[in-house]
């Protein structure tokens, strides 16, 4: 029987009850499939930061390095600046274990209405693949002449010819093997930012050259926000630096439905550390608490984690049933226009397991 170790950090707000659902979801094909994951439950995120004033311990990337995954729900509390809950977390793990790919599916599954008129089940299939690892979210800058009137910040963002070129290449490699439109759009500012992106136009460049079978294009980040929503069934895969695939991903939620159905993983692909697995959405303060959150997203994530982990036939047969219960739009969550719980929602997707 395959066995993998799998750390679980729920963090704050929605993020304990959809993994709750996640994992529930996966613990039900384990026999079938012949599996078994065995869950260390990490208590780390807002609560840690009031009790010890860290997001995790001094040794967390120690700890978690033990792992061959990590499954976490969200992180963000209302009471903490948010650059403290994301650099004190999130980021130092993506960078620690060189997870430099952030893969980020949106879809338009059967049953659900898109925001945008005239889009039906399937017309949109893109991938936003967000760089993890530098760009705008490198850790570098610094205040000066902090709290006085004449405070200044510098915010450096870094982009090396290794980072750009090994992401792009995962986007054409992904291209191919996903068959469909044979396309790789790259999202760019280079036309204001004359450096960092400059850099990153060139890596593109030099990489799409060894992929003449796929179609590729360049477009600025405010056109391609503007494509997202009027032409969002162009889009294949989609290539943009961490900031940029950032926002891309929030609109290919929306235009799909919900950001409670975006799930998203974050890669090391040469597997020399453990990749981390969890929705794109945050930990959602304004309904925490009521048991109301959109589990799908998470529950995806755990789908893309088995894939990882090797379990294909599991992972597909998790996409295949939340597919089934959206299609039937009786159980929904509120986000879709319904009124199922987060725990309803869970039950529906393992009944249509079995
Ligand atoms: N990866 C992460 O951990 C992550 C990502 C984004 C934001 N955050 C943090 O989360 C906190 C809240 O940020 P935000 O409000 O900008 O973004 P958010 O994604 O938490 O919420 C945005 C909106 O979407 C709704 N929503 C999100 N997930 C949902 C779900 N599963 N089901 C139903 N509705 C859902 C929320 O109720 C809210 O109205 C902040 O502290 C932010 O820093 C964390």
């Amino acid at each position: 029987m395959a066995q993998n170790k799998i750390a679980v950090i729920r963090g704050d707000g929605i993020g304990g009850e959809v993994i709750g659902q996640g994992i529930r979801v996966i613990n039900a094909l384990e026999k079938r499939h012949n599996f078994r994951l065995k869950y260390t439950e990490l208590p780390w995120g807002s609560d840690w930061y009031f009790n010890t004033g860290a997001m995790m311990p001094h040794d967390a990337i120690d700890q978690l390095s033990n792992y061959d995954a990590i499954y976490l729900g969200a992180v963000g509390h209302p009471d903490l600046q948010d650059h403290l809950t994301l650099n004190g977390l999130l980021l130092p793990i993506r960078r620690a274990f060189d997870q430099y790919v952030c893969l980020r599916p949106s879809i338009l599954y059967p049953g659900i209405t898109s925001p945008l008129n005239g889009y039906k089940s399937g017309d949109i299939d893109l991938v936003v693949i967000r760089e993890n690892t530098e760009g705008e979210y490198a850790n570098a800058g610094g205040f000066q002449y902090l709290d006085f009137s004449t405070e200044l910040a510098v915010q450096t963002a870094i982009f090396t010819r290794h980072g750009c070129e090994r992401v792009i290449k995962y986007a054409f490699d992904l291209a191919v093997s996903r068959g469909k439109q044979n396309r790789v759009t790259s999202i760019t500012k280079s036309n204001a930012q004359g450096y960092g992106m400059v850099v990153w136009d060139r890596a593109f460049e030099r990489i799409a050259a060894e992929y003449p079978n796929i179609e590729t294009e360049s477009l600025l980040i405010d056109a391609a926000c503007m494509e997202f929503i009027r032409s969002p069934n162009s889009f294949d895969v989609v290539v943009g630096s961490n900031l940029f695939g950032d926002i891309l991903s929030d609109i290919g939620g929306m235009i799909t439905g919900s950001i409670g159905l975006s799930p998203s993983a974050n890669i090391d692909p040469e597997r020399r550390f453990p990749s981390m697995f969890e929705p794109v959405h945050g930990s959602a303060p304004d309904i925490a608490g009521k048991g109301i959150s959109n589990p799908i997203a998470t529950i995806l994530s755990g789908a893309m984690m088995l894939k990882h982990l090797g379990q294909e036939q599991a992972s597909n047969e998790i996409e295949a049933a939340v597919l089934e219960v959206l299609s039937r739009k009786t159980i929904l969550t509120q986000d879709l226009g319904g009124m199922a719980t987060t725990i309803e929602m869970g039950d529906a997707i393992i009944q249509a397991l079995n």
